[in-house]
């Protein structure tokens, strides 16, 4: 399967000395739905950083057989979209059609092309009618949505969640789960949210003190209680409920 993510031995320290990531080593194929799992600081957001170069530590990180270099910047941010936790880091324009836009008009794109990018992607999660409206006026399970919608119009083979569930009340979780189960991307998830992860992901990573302490099928991973109390997580709700009947 080709692999569209290849990290060797990376590792990061922030300027503060803070060592967020050491020896981490993963090979992601085409097509892959990923959870990156593990408690709070254990370098999760720091390591989907890496995915398109806001971060750059040691080792080698190669997207789409690209190494991440100064002059793939350019190209790499193009494949990889990723979605920041907070949608407020993501949407700062007058109007969603603006944030939604801004992306594809930043490759260049003939406007008509633009504009069907937009709807497309909006479309999508479901927003189609909040284009004209302003991200501000608009509720966070709402904007959570349009986020997403900012790196599907750019049509992008990678898709990054910075804990995509979290915030969200129950129906916005559902919908938004709904809407992540039929994207054909190769997606990541970094999630402390294992029911969301054991739906969405058919592979688990768990991260934890900047490490990879365990990687396999989602339920392998998670039917593991031993390991997943070792990382400061929990069973999932469904795992639990069956062990008890
Ligand atoms: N800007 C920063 N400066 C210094 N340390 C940081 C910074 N951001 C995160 N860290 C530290 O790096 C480690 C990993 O953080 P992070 O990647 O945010 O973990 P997670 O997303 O899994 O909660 C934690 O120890 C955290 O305190
Ligand atoms: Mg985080």
């Amino acid at each position: 399967m080709k692999k569209v993510i290849e990290i060797r031995n990376l590792r990061y320290v922030y300027p503060d000395g803070t060592e967020a990531l050491s020896q981490i080593n993963l090979k992601i194929s085409k097509g892959e739905a990923v959870a990156l799992v593990g408690p709070n600081g254990a370098g999760k957001t720091t390591l989907l950083l890496h995915l398109n170069g806001i971060l750059n530590g040691e080792g080698e990180v190669k997207i789409l057989g690209l190494p991440i270099t100064k002059e793939n910047l350019r190209e790499i941010r193009s494949k990889v979209g990723l979605v920041f936790q907070d949608p407020d880091d993501q949407l700062f324009l007058a109007t969603v059609f603006d944030d939604v836009a801004f992306g594809p008009l930043n490759l260049g794109l003939p406007t008509e092309e633009v504009r069907e990018r937009v709807k497309k992607a909006l479309d999508e999660v479901g927003m189609l009618e909040a284009v004209s409206k302003s991200a501000h006026h608009l509720s966070f399970g709402e904007k959570k949505r349009v986020a997403i919608a900012t790196v599907l119009s750019m049509n992008s083979e990678i898709l990054a969640f910075d804990e995509p569930t979290s915030n969200l009340d129950p129906r916005s979780r559902r919908h938004l789960i709904e809407i992540l189960k039929t994207f054909p991307q190769t997606k990541i998830f970094a999630t402390h949210d294992i029911n969301f992860a054991w739906e969405v992901c058919h592979r688990a990573i768990i991260l934890d003190g900047g490490k990879i302490v365990a990687d396999g099928p989602v339920k392998k991973i998670f039917t593991d209680q031993e390991l997943l109390e070792r990382h400061g997580l929990e069973l999932p709700s469904r795992v639990s409920t069956n062990l008890l009947t």
